[in-house]
């Protein structure tokens, strides 16, 4: 477990940066964006070789320009503001602390956040993040490097719930206040990021358990399941968290804290 080693200036300025995160990313409508800059600067970590991790590394064009990292520039330049105010807060805490206010904007759960990360500029071999268009064993290969559980896999893909509307990201709220449902307007997303097309919700700037309800559903009309969703119905011990948390949105929000804890913190060994 990490142990904060920051001294108080730093953690008044990671307080301030809370406060300034909460207000851009409300504003701006990009939780998701940030949450999933969050995931992908975390999700290279390798427990065997204790590289990669949440360590700011996307930061670098080698990095932000994989394939699977299509889209998420637009995250580091916003994180790039919050940077400018507050220098000494690493970027491996503030995108961390991004992906953290994310959720916590978006109606999930309090996501508890240590700072301490180190930054790096050394960038994993591309190929280290999931693969949609694949299966089960595929998800394990990938988490179990990483040093996560099915439980964590389950948990975390919940973080689906979210999906951003790009023309809003850009766009002011005026415009968004004009309209009124934001998912017949906008809800249509980002082939030309990941080839994959659509939102996984209804309401996909809320952070609920409606990813679970949604997969347990099926086919559902405008709806997304990757071949990676699918596979979390079709391997017995991933479905029986899928079930669990469709009907129990609380057992949702502890796990994914929890998880989500886990993500933000891989190789994070302080104290
Ligand atoms: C978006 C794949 C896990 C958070 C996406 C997209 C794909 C994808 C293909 C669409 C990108 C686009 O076109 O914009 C996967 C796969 C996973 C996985 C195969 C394996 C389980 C996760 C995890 C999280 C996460 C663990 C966070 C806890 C997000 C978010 C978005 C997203 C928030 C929406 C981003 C946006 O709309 O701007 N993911 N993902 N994903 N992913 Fe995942």
């Amino acid at each position: 477990m990490a142990m904060p080693v920051v001294d108080t200036e730093y953690l008044k300025e990671i307080d301030k940066a809370r406060r300034e995160l909460r207000a851009f990313i409300s504003n701006k409508n990009c939780a998701p964006i940030m949450l999933r800059l969050a995931w992908h600067d975390a999700g290279t970590y390798d427990v065997n070789t204790k590289t990669g991790g949440p360590n700011g590394s996307i930061r670098t064009e080698e990095e932000y320009s994989h394939g699977s990292n299509n889209g998420l520039k637009i995250a580091i330049d916003f994180c790039e503001e919050i940077k400018s105010k507050h220098p000494r807060i690493t970027y491996a805490d503030l995108y961390q602390l991004a992906g953290v206010v994310a959720v916590e904007v978006t109606g999930g759960p309090t996501v508890d956040f240590v700072p301490g990360r180190k930054d790096s500029k050394i960038s994993p071999k591309e190929g280290r993040l999931p693969n949609a268009t694949k299966g089960a064993p595929h998800l394990r290969d990938i988490f179990y490097r990483m040093g996560l559980s099915d439980k964590d896999i389950v948990a975390l893909s919940g973080g689906h719930t979210l999906q951003s509307i790009p023309k809003l990201v850009f766009q002011s709220q005026v415009i968004i206040s004009k309209h009124v449902s934001i998912f017949a307007t906008h809800g249509k997303a980002h082939a030309d990021r990941s080839g994959f097309d659509g939102p996984w919700t209804r309401e996909p700037l809320k952070f609920d358990n409606s990813y679970f309800v949604e997969l347990l559903k099926g086919e559902s009309e405008g709806l997304l399941k990757l071949p990676t969703d699918i596979a979390l119905l079709d391997d017995p011990a991933f479905r029986q968290y899928v079930e669990l948390y469709a009907k129990d949105e609380d057992a949702f929000f502890n796990d994914y804290a929890t998880s989500h804890k886990k993500l933000s913190e891989l190789g994070f060994i302080s104290g």
